[in-house]
């Protein structure tokens, strides 16, 4: 329940308009794996990160992530309701070329996992603790298990 209250408020307070952190997110995703980059059909269109992330494919890409971190948020009491939605999720991300290790954590963060945290931190500031990215994680994690059962087959 704690952890529910320091999620919906360290989201709350990056403000309505989250499309900003997720650029930040993914600035720092394609930074630890600039491989990504590429399975987005689209990619061609642009040449590097940086310059991709401003085209209008990318900004979409992102408004969507962000979305789906807003409705995980929203669902923090019944998050179970958003499985079958994730699983998809999870199956067209494999569809794409994306491999679950990009999500899964195992002894450290990956790197979707890592830029979430890193666009929090970066965002929140001070406001970013050690009992605060613990929540994010476990709420990451729930999600994320969702996700990768669309995986399976
Ligand atoms: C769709 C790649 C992470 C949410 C897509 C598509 C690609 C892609 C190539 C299809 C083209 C498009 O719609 O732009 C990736 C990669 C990721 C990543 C490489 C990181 C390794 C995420 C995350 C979320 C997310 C973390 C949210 C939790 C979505 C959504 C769609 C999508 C909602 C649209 C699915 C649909 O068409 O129904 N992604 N993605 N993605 N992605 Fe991701």
């Amino acid at each position: 329940e704690k952890d529910k209250g320091l999620i919906r408020d360290s989201w709350e307070s990056l403000g309505k308009n989250k499309v900003p952190h997720g650029i930040v997110m993914f600035t720092r995703l394609f930074e630890l794996d600039p491989a990504l980059l590429t399975l987005f059909s689209y990619s061609t269109n642009c040449g590097v990160a940086p310059e991709c992330l401003s085209s209008p494919q990318f900004l979409e890409h992102v408004t969507k992530v962000m979305f789906v971190i807003d409705a995980a948020v929203s669902h923090l009491d019944d998050l179970h309701s958003l499985e079958d939605f994730l699983l998809n999720l999870g199956r067209k991300h494999q569809a794409v070329g994306v491999k679950t290790q990009s999500f899964t954590m195992t002894m450290r963060l990956t790197v979707v996992g890592e830029s979430l945290l890193y666009m929090l931190q970066s965002s929140l500031g001070p406001a970013y603790t050690t009992p605060l990215r613990q929540a994010w994680l476990n709420m990451y994690s729930i999600v994320v298990s969702a996700m990768t059962r669309g995986w399976a087959k």
